[in-house]
């Protein structure tokens, strides 16, 4: 079976046919929200080729699978979830299948050999090659195509595609990393940073407004650091957002320790009405040494003081954090600085993991790796510690009055769902009528992860 890396489509009139027939597409996503827009993404761009999303795997023509590499475990279910596809593709012979996201560009043409059901593979950078890519795969269908290289030279300007208007989109910013914290695959996977121009990040935002989003979350793997060809960097572009354009809520994530400044927190206290009330900062851990092998830029003592200058400018904020157990080394008392950290900070949520070692990266060459049980009985304290902490802080919330907005109707339950600016999810009764509304909820009762209340009026 040939391979083919320069996938131009070969036959015309075929390619036109399929474009003339509606076909059914399923794409299943892993990872960051980045992920969540490139499959977005991915289906916006398949539309315009006539093909039509469906709810079940066994309804497609085309299967897509948009994969992650952060840790081991989103890597075999990939393998898992091909596998699953077998049968599918025994039936229906002509049912292709790809695998995008960081799994493909890491692997490349090696998931061919390993996974043999797959058709097609492309990275992040190749989304915009996703229709011609298909439509090869369709008309040459005895060959295995990839799209995977890296295009640091083409400006960056990917306008956001959405198919239906939702109430919050993500935008993104900025794409790669240059960080290379040295646990992390994504600066291989995603390529070098670079980020969008200023004036088409406002015009982009601005039509998203008129199509009816209320709501955008800016993505980046470092948003601090973004820095426009005009030389705007992240804040001036927060007040650019918040001035020039009629969004109504503003997020954005993740950003970085090393580069969040008080610039930026000037900002938000100075637009609150649109910049809310939530940061994700991730830590990865409390302790220096283990900072510094990490290659992290910043020690306990400096992100704590960070988050004093947040609290000072932002007292209502709600803060949330990514946090590693179990990098090489990691002592035990290391480790303890991490508790007493996340004591410390108080958190609203913590996202925990099991280190896991990488392609490519310096950490997975580190000596005194840590055994999956010390990894995992570490985890298990960290998360044991929060939870009732979690649940207490939840609990402050009942009584209040907060902002909700309406970003779903579920019409069974006859439930809204939206959420307050801290980012809690909040449900409550009312009709379809009331999504993208922006609603005083009076909040009855916490749960550990979400909020239900009622509409006041005030
Ligand atoms: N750019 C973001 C993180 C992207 S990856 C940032 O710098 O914060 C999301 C999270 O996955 C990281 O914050 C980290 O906590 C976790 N992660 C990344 N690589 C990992 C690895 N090798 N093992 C375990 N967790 C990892
Ligand atoms: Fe990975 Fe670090 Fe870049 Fe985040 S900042 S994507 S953790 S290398
Ligand atoms: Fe995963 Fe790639 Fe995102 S590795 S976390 S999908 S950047």
């Amino acid at each position: 079976m040939a391979l083919i890396k320069n996938f131009k489509i070969q036959n015309e009139p075929e390619a036109k046919a399929l474009h003339n027939e509606p076909q059914g597409v399923f794409i299943s996503t892993y990872g960051c929200q980045m992920n969540v827009n490139d499959s977005e993404r991915m289906y916006s761009l398949l539309e315009m080729l006539n093909f039509t999303s469906v709810p079940q795997p066994q309804d497609a023509a085309l299967i897509i699978i948009n994969s992650c590499s952060v840790r081991e475990r989103p890597v075999h279910k990939v393998h898992s979830e091909v596998g699953r596809y077998r049968k599918l593709k025994e039936k229906n012979p002509g049912l292709k299948i790809g695998v995008g996201g960081c799994v493909g560009q890491q692997e490349k043409s090696k998931l061919f050999k390993d996974v043999p059901l797959v058709d097609f593979v492309f990275g992040p950078d190749n989304i915009d090659d996703l229709p011609q890519l298909v439509t090869s795969c369709f008309v040459n269908s005895d060959v295995k195509l990839m799209g995977s290289k890296f295009k640091h030279q083409d400006p960056y300007h990917v306008e956001t595609l959405i198919r239906s208007t939702p109430v919050a989109a993500f935008v993104n910013i900025t794409k790669g990393c240059d960080n290379f914290c040295t646990f992390c695959v994504v600066p291989f996977t995603r390529g070098r940073e670079r980020s969008r121009p200023y004036k088409h990040l406002i015009k982009d935002i601005q039509s998203l407004v008129e199509r009816g989003v209320k709501e955008v979350t800016l993505l980046g793997q470092n948003v601090n650091s973004y820095k426009s060809d005009c030389g705007v960097c992240f804040p001036e572009l927060l007040k650019g957002i918040a001035l020039e354009t009629d969004i109504e809520r503003i997020r954005y994530t993740t950003s970085h320790p090393k580069d969040f400044n008080e610039e930026l927190m000037k900002v938000s206290a100075e637009h609150q009405d649109k910049i809310c009330d939530y940061i994700h900062l991730p830590v990865q851990s409390g302790n220096s040494e283990v900072l510094e092998r990490m290659n992290r830029g910043y020690s306990r003592k400096d992100y704590i003081e960070k988050v004093k200058m947040i609290r000072n400018y932002m007292p209502t904020v709600s803060l949330s954090t990514d946090i590693i157990v179990g990098f090489p080394g990691e002592t035990d008392e290391q480790f303890e600085e991490t508790l007493s950290l996340v004591e410390e900070v108080d958190y609203e949520s913590i996202y925990a993991f099991m280190y896991s070692p990488r392609p490519f990266t310096k950490a997975a060459r580190y000596e005194d790796q840590l055994t999956r049980e010390q990894k995992s009985e570490r985890l298990q304290r960290l998360f044991k510690q929060h939870e009732l902490k979690a649940f207490a802080k939840a609990k402050e919330y009942e009584g209040q009055i907060l902002d909700i907005l309406v970003e779903t109707y579920d019409e069974k339950l006859q439930n809204l769902k939206g959420r307050s600016t801290q980012n809690k999810v909040t449900y409550f009764a009312g009709g379809p009528e009331l999504v993208g509304k922006t609603l005083a909820v009076k909040i009855n009762k916490a749960f550990p992860q979400t909020l239900r209340g009622e509409r006041v009026t005030l």
